[in-house]
């Protein structure tokens, strides 16, 4: 009940930032479930849950539920935004699960942004667990990937102590593969993310 209300307050103040900023299109909890879903990434990556949609831009591009972004827009990295009352904490994940490709995602997923303990929306104040890194090839094979962008919010708004080391740039890409949403947030005890959104790239 209390988590069904907070979602609603949290929508609501969603439909209000955008009504303000008209910056991306709005959706209903089902329509963004059903495109999860299509694109397989409920069940895959994360697991079913009523999920809020998350504002991505990277520069003038716009990421919204499956739709595809040219391979240059990932050389930015992605401003990210969401309603956030004072005082709370969230984890921020892309990750890209088609790697190298669909077919045979044998580094799936590979994590291309791990940033934590944001204090409420301003990612300035973030720890960089992996800093941002676009679409590396020849690592993303010619084809159509998935590109997916998490938010976790803490529980009781308590920081969030990160096992892993910190992963600097291309030094150490290769800790950046087998990357698993779901057991990442269980270790840390993010339960499940609270707004999700997800494009498609197409590697000639
Ligand atoms: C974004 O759009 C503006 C205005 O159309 C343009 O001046 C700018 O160069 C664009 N930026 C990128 C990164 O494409
Ligand atoms: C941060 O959250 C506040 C309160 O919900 C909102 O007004 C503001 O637009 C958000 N900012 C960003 C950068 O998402
Ligand atoms: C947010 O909370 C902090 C700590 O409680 C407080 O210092 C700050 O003034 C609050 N900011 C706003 C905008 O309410």
């Amino acid at each position: 009940m209390f988590r069904s209300l907070t979602s609603i307050i949290y929508l609501s103040l969603y439909t209000v930032t955008l009504t303000f900023t008209n910056r991306a299109p709005q959706r209903s909890t089902g329509d963004i479930l059903d495109r999860l879903q299509e694109a397989d990434i409920v069940d895959d990556i994360i697991q079913r849950a009523p999920y809020e949609p998350l504002e991505v831009h990277h520069g003038n591009w716009t990421v919204d539920f499956g739709n595809e972004l040219p391979i240059q827009a990932f050389d930015m990295q992605p401003q990210v935004r969401w309603p956030a009352p004072n005082g709370t904490m969230y984890t921020l994940v892309v990750v890209g699960p088609d790697v190298p490709h669909r077919d045979k995602p044998e580094q799936r997923d590979w994590l291309h942004w791990l940033l934590g303990n944001i204090h409420n929306n301003d990612t300035t104040s973030g720890e960089s667990r992996a800093d941002y890194i676009g679409i590396e090839r020849p690592l993303y094979q010619p084809g159509t990937h998935r590109i997916v962008y998490l938010l976790y919010k803490h529980q009781d708004n308590q920081e969030v102590f990160f096992f892993a080391s910190v992963i600097k740039g291309r030094k150490t890409m290769y800790k950046r593969s087998f990357f698993s949403p779901i057991f990442f947030a269980r270790l840390h005890e993010l339960i499940h993310p609270e707004a999700v959104n997800f494009c498609y790239v197409v590697v000639p």
